[in-house]
């Protein structure tokens, strides 16, 4: 069995402010700015750059006590998660579980897009927080 991962869907960067970031994505690196979303569930507003096949999703916390806030306080800003494009999130979370990854979510959520989205615990993957993402109906 395989998760069936396709592709890196983005790289997670957790910022303190998304108006101080969003500068350097967009003028320094002249990445497309594809929009910026509010996640009130997961307390972030993210702000989704484009890169080929791939995003990078600028994250600010918009609460100090939500899981980016937390983040940022403890580690400071830089690469808070990678993300993963698989073709059924649920499926894949119930796999990764069967093989010994500990799970942070037992059942998807929703993410940005519409997405299904669900995660796996950093203790369990080398500290890399791992995310799992479906895109949502149409989207793309
Ligand atoms: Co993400």
């Amino acid at each position: 069995m395989s998760l069936m991962i396709r592709k890196i869907a983005h790289i997670g960067v957790a910022v303190k402010s998304l108006d101080a970031a969003i500068p350097y994505y967009r003028d320094v690196l002249g990445l497309e700015l594809v929009g910026i979303e509010e996640v009130a569930d997961q307390k972030i507003r993210a702000a989704v750059f484009s890169v080929g096949d791939s995003t990078i999703e600028v994250i600010e916390s918009t609460s100090p006590d939500g899981p980016v806030g937390k983040f940022v306080e403890k580690n400071g800003e830089g690469i808070h998660h990678l993300c993963f494009d698989v073709a059924d999130t649920a499926r894949a979370l119930a796999e990764a579980r069967e093989k010994g990854a500990r799970l942070i979510d037992e059942t998807p959520r929703d993410g940005v897009h519409g997405m299904k989205i669900g995660f796996l615990h950093p203790k369990s993957t080398f500290g890399v927080l791992t995310e799992f993402a479906q895109e949502g109906e149409g989207h793309n």
